[in-house]
Formats: C-alpha cells, structure tokens, sequence
C-alpha cells in the first residue's frame, strides 16, 4: 500500500464484515454436526479460509454462497495430507481441540509466522485430557482419542485456549472446568450455550458437562468485526472533518475495551440502535474527529482489547500529555511481537517511545511524517500503519500490506471510498 498523506476527512455510513473470531467459532462448530447449519455473514477472508480448507480436507461439506454458509459434518475423516492453518493461530488452535476427540493423527502445520507462536497452552490441556501431541509448536501431529473431562488453570486469560478446551470437553466424558486470571471473549461460550451445550461461565470460570447427544446445528447471523471498525473510528477521530457511522457491529463487553479506552481519551463516539444478533448484543457506532487525551491501560481492560493495541497506539500518538500502556506482554505472541514491531515502524515516521517489557509509555502528540515501512507479515500492523500514512504529512509506503487480507480483504477499497488515497 502507498498513503497519500494527510487525508483531508473521511465521510460515510457502511457495515464491516462478519466478526473473525465468532465466524471461526460457528463454521467449526457447525462442522461437528451432522445436521445442516446455516451461517449468515461469515468473515471471508485469509484466515477464515484457511479454517474452511482445513475442514473440507477432514470431510466437512461446506456449501459457499458470499457470505453465507451452509454447513454440514458429523464424521470427520483422517486427513490424507497435513492441515495447513496459514497465519491463523485461531484455525490451529480450534482444530487442535475438535480433533482431539477425533479417533485418527492428523498433522498441523502454518506459516512460518504461525510455527512460531506458543501451542504449549493448548497442547498440555489436551494431553492430559487424553490426546497424543507430538510437540508444543506447529507442525505438530495431533492423534485422537476418548477423552476425558479435567480441571484446567490457564495461565492466561486466553479465549482460544478456552474456546479450543470447550471443543474437546463437548465430546469428554465427564465434567470440565477451565479458570483463567481474568475475563477473555465468551464467543464459544454463547454459542454453545444457544445449541444447547451444557455449560455455565462466568469472568474467571468455565464448566462444561457434556450429554450423550448428537451435537445441533448452528445457526446465526454473525455480527459485524469491532476489531475491523476499530480502524475506521480510530481514523475518523484523528482525521480533521470526519464522521462515520458504522452498522450492526458486536459490541459483547469481553470485546469492547477499545470503545472505553477511546471515550476515556475523550473521543466523540456515539453507540445506539442496540440490538441482538446470534445470541451476541449488535448496535451502530458512529465517530467524529475529536480532541484526545493520554491515558494509562494496564489490568483487564487489555484482554478486553488485545487486537486492537496497534490501533491504539496509533491513536496515543495524537494524544496530549501522557499515555501508558502495562500488562500486555501478550502481545509479544501475536503474528508479530506487536510491541518492537509498532515501536519500530513508528519511530521510523519520526515518533519518541519508552519501551516496556509489556507496555510502552510516549508522550503525545507527536508529528508523524510519511515513510518506508514494514508490516512485519501482521495483518494489523499493516491497517494500523495504513491510518498512521493518512495522519502523515508526504508518502508513506508499507510494504507486505497484503497481509491486511487476513482479516480485512476490503481494507483499501473501504477508506478509499470514505476520502483516503491509498493506491
Ligand atoms: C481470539 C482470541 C485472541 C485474539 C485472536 C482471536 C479468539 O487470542 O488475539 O485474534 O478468537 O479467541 P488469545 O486467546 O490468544 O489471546
């Protein structure tokens, strides 16, 4: 991508694509019935794709039309070649739990990106429930097998070691209960709950009790990525002039942490039209150019909003005074280490950060000016990086941008169609 910087403003009223992590959560779970299931504005993007590869590969008949699936599995079958989760660390981990009840090995493997991040967390839980893993880090052999229910402490407040356990203790026999230090997304959580899985939950805990029955069908319409329209309201508060309104978006709290980080910086955001969709609450959010303040982010919030730090730190660079960032050396795990990776990139137009183990601290606001930069192979780096182009005065060029389509096929398309220059 090449920025054309500053944009003068962004106008307009559109819908982002389906959530990523509830669309994983539904086609994988509709995949372990045997009946159909018929999945409504599902994110189709790289890392969805990679989950519907994989699936077809294990005999899942996936019917697609747009945005809609039509789902139908039950009897998965012994892959006849490795399942390649691209750069989807989610693929992985939710394969790994499904197939772990599974009576046949099956090998992972990814990018190299993905070979890189910790499996360990999931891994260990499995084994212990019963499945063989051949090691803590992709490509992995994972071998199936009756499974039995276990007391799990995460150390992490992590919803994909959670949503993956909840996948392998639906087909246990016996009880199992996952605590973790702090609330992560509940996705699986409801939509488990809504087919009529067993199971009660709260910030900390999850228990699960499986039942002998066939696994139902999954149907829902799929709420619109809060963590994509974090990128159009970041840029619609920092950009001069702007206004967007943005339709249908999930606002589950588990989710929401950018929305109370960006009103506590004081930023015109207005959420209404509150609604219901797939079990998920939905409402409209509009946003307007606003004045910002410094903040200090450290405790649960940062689970609350752990994809949407590089946006974030975009915003804090148009901040006044001081902004803070603590607890979040989870970052460091993602598809790049996201603290170095933005820290490095931003430095590069002209910014001034203290680097934290898990955080950062800089003071605001500061000038950026257009560059040569990378996105580290990390979809959110690149879209991150791509608003810090619009607030930049000259060019800024980022290089390896088409990883934006992991999660945000219509990145450049969508901002601009709003007033960006992005060629
Ligand atoms: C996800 C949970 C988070 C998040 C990821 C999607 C999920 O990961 O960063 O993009 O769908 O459960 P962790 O659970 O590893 O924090």
């Amino acid at each position: 991508m090449k920025i054309q910087g500053p944009t003068n403003k962004l106008i307009g009223d559109l819908q982002v694509m389906g959530d990523k992590s509830i669309s994983h959560r539904a086609i994988i779970h509709a995949s372990l019935s045997s009946q159909e299931s018929l999945l409504k504005n599902v994110l189709r993007a790289g890392v969805t794709k990679s989950m519907i590869d994989c699936l077809r590969i294990l005999g899942v008949n996936i019917i697609e039309n747009n945005c809609d699936l039509i789902v139908k599995g039950g009897n998965w079958i012994k892959p006849n070649k490795p399942l390649d989760c691209g750069n989807s660390a989610t693929t992985m981990r939710l394969l790994m739990g499904a197939l772990a009840a599974q009576n046949f090995s099956a090998e992972l493997t990814g990018t190299p990106s993905l070979q890189h991040r910790p499996m360990k967390r999931i891994a260990e839980p499995l084994r212990q429930m019963g499945a063989t893993i051949s090691q803590n880090k992709a490509p992995l052999v994972i071998t199936g097998g009756k499974l039995r229910g276990i007391v799990h402490h995460s150390e992490v407040a992590s919803a994909q070691v959670k949503a993956s356990l909840l996948l392998a203790a639906m087909q246990a026999k016996g009880t199992t209960t996952i605590c973790q230090p702090g609330p992560s997304r509940d996705h699986s959580e409801r939509m488990l709950s809504e087919i009529g899985i067993n199971l009660q939950y709260d910030d900390k805990k999850v228990t699960l009790v499986p039942n002998e029955n066939q696994i139902n069908p999954t149907n829902i319409t799929i709420p619109g990525d809060i963590s994509s329209a974090s990128f159009l309201l970041a840029a619609a508060i920092t950009i001069p002039n702007s206004h967007i309104t943005l339709r249908k978006i999930g606002i589950n709290t588990t989710r929401t942490g950018i929305l109370d980080a960006m009103k506590k910086m004081g930023a015109d955001i207005d959420v209404f039209n509150h609604a219901k969709s797939g079990g998920e609450p939905i409402a409209d959010i509009s946003a307007r150019y606003s004045t910002l303040k410094g903040i200090m982010l450290e405790g649960n919030i940062v689970t609350r909003m752990i994809d949407e730090f590089p946006i974030f730190t975009i915003l804090s660079t148009q901040a006044e005074n001081t902004t803070i960032v603590r607890d979040a050396a989870e970052l460091r795990l993602k598809e790049s280490d996201r603290i170095s990776s933005l820290i490095e990139e931003l430095n590069k137009m002209g910014t001034k950060f203290e680097e934290y183990h898990d955080g950062y601290k800089l003071t605001g606001p500061q000038k950026l000016k257009g560059a040569k930069l990378s996105s580290h192979g990390d979809h959110r780096i690149a879209m991150s990086l791509a608003i810090a182009g619009m607030l930049a005065k000259g060019n800024t060029v980022i290089s390896e941008s088409d990883i934006a389509d992991e999660s945000y096929p219509n990145f450049q398309k969508t901002f601009n169609m709003l007033g960006a220059q992005i060629v």
